[in-house]
């Protein structure tokens, strides 16, 4: 049992001492309730939430339909293990998803616990079906911390650094960076010399016979929010195509209505043929799915797909609550409101700080890129450190992110109040003048 007597440094001390430090705390203060977009720790201080569990969150803390549905579920049974006995919440969900993403073909779904694991899921169809071993990924991309994800992600430090070897045939090609641009080139002259890189890449690192998959975030996490240009991505997708290789969107934190469309491949008028889905499918509850083509999903037979947790059936009546709410409360809508505040403050910061050199957002995806001057724009972990630092001790959770680590990403609750932005934005300018 919890105890309720315990004190924070209590907690802070033994925290040090019983957990391993490699898995790093933005704030050091103890979550006592959640709701909403707020949080309040053990002591009664609150804190506004912008980091949404690093994307877990766009239906807020503890939402009264989702909690409603995993009491009934937890009323009823926590785990007959899908595939001992079968339940409703797996096959309602798996048939929801089919439905909601986009691809107008068969669909079928499975469903895992986390969103590394949707990933190795997705390539492990993608390698049977298509019978071919490589392993396509992008620089600047993440995946997650298990052994073939970390072999498809970008950032060395601090993510793969001694912690190879890592799973052969992964390959990671080149992919735009639209504030990188040259001055001299335009966008599209940059967008097709990032085409023609790609296209090399396949001549010079892999054979695209070989290559089982090619998995794409449309709109990089981990990276700094970079999102692809849509020529960039059309042009991959149609490549994939033409060289029976799958296309994997990895839209693990682009989804779930983040971007103001339920999924950001439909931004850009595209289908993959598998997605991976997580983060805030299930709210907070550990869930993620494969999704897309029903030939590639029944490419694998009986037994050769699952685990013990997966598809939990708790965290599936949190998913299908999840999908009402978002409906309901309109949050497509809402998504595309939040973020065009947050811009707006973030474009009324830009003109009183020169370290402020790029502003991108689709939807509520809205990120801020820190350097030194608009003009040299040498990369500024220093200040983003700083800024961060300076909201999580005074009431904001705030999150960086970046290859370079000089990036602020928001990633709040679709549905935060105006006070709750507001009371946010309030200790965000603080930070950026202090
Ligand atoms: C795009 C993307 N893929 C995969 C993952 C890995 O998910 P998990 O941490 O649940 O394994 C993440 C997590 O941040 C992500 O953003």
């Amino acid at each position: 049992m919890l105890k309720s007597d315990i004190t924070t440094k209590d907690l802070q001390e033994k925290r040090e001492k019983y957990v391993s430090k490699a898995v790093s705390n933005g704030n050091l203060n103890i979550a006592s309730q959640a709701s909403g977009s707020t949080i309040t720790d053990k002591d009664g201080k609150e804190w506004i939430d912008f980091a949404g569990a690093i994307g877990v969150l766009n239906v807020g803390h503890s939402h009264p339909k989702v909690t409603e549905a995993v009491k009934e579920q937890v009323d009823k049974f926590l785990h007959p293990g899908f595939n001992v006995m079968m339940y409703e919440g797996y096959i309602q969900l798996a048939e929801k998803l089919c439905n909601v993403t986009p691809g107008d073909f068969d669909k079928q779904a499975i469903l895992l616990n986390s969103g590394a694991e949707a990933v190795e899921n997705a390539v492990k169809l993608a390698r049977r079906y298509t019978n071919r071993p490589a392993v396509v990924s992008f620089n600047r991309g993440f995946h997650g911390r298990t052994n073939l994800t970390m072999g498809m992600t970008s950032k060395v430090k601090p993510y793969k650094f001694g912690f190879g070897p890592f799973a052969p045939e992964t390959y990671q090609a080149p992919f735009p960076y639209m504030y990188e641009k040259p001055d001299h080139l335009s966008d599209d002259d940059y967008v097709n010399q990032k085409i023609e890189e790609f296209k090399d890449f396949f001549l010079s690192t892999v054979a695209p016979e070989m290559v089982s998959c090619v998995v794409m975030e449309p709109i990089q996490g981990e990276g700094g929010f970079n999102i692809v240009p849509k020529k960039f991505i059309q042009y991959v997708s149609d490549f994939c195509k033409q060289h029976g290789i799958v296309f994997v969107a990895d839209e693990i934190q682009t989804g779930m209505g983040r971007t103001g469309k339920l999924f950001a491949t439909e931004h850009f008028d595209i289908a993959p043929d598998l997605m991976t889905v997580s983060k805030s499918l299930a709210a907070g509850l550990p869930l993620s799915a494969v999704v897309g083509k029903t030939e590639i999903l029944d490419a694998a037979n009986p037994g050769e797909l699952g685990g013990t947790f997966a598809g939990n059936p708790v965290a599936c009546a949190a998913a299908l609550a999840v999908f009402d709410v978002i409906e309901e409360e309109n949050l497509l809508q809402k998504s595309e409101t939040v973020g065009d505040k947050i811009e707006s403050k973030l474009t009324e910061l830009s003109h009183k700080h020169e370290c402020i050199g790029d502003i991108r957002r689709l939807g509520s995806m809205v990120a801020v890129e820190l350097v030194d001057h608009p003009e040299s724009k040498q990369p500024n972990p220093e200040k983003t450190g700083a800024i961060t630092k300076y909201a999580n001790e005074n009431g904001l959770l705030l999150l960086s992110a970046g290859l370079k680590g000089n990036v602020l990403r928001f990633l709040a609750p679709l549905n935060i109040t105006d006070e709750e932005l507001n009371k946010g934005f309030d200790i965000l300018e603080q930070a950026f003048s202090n």
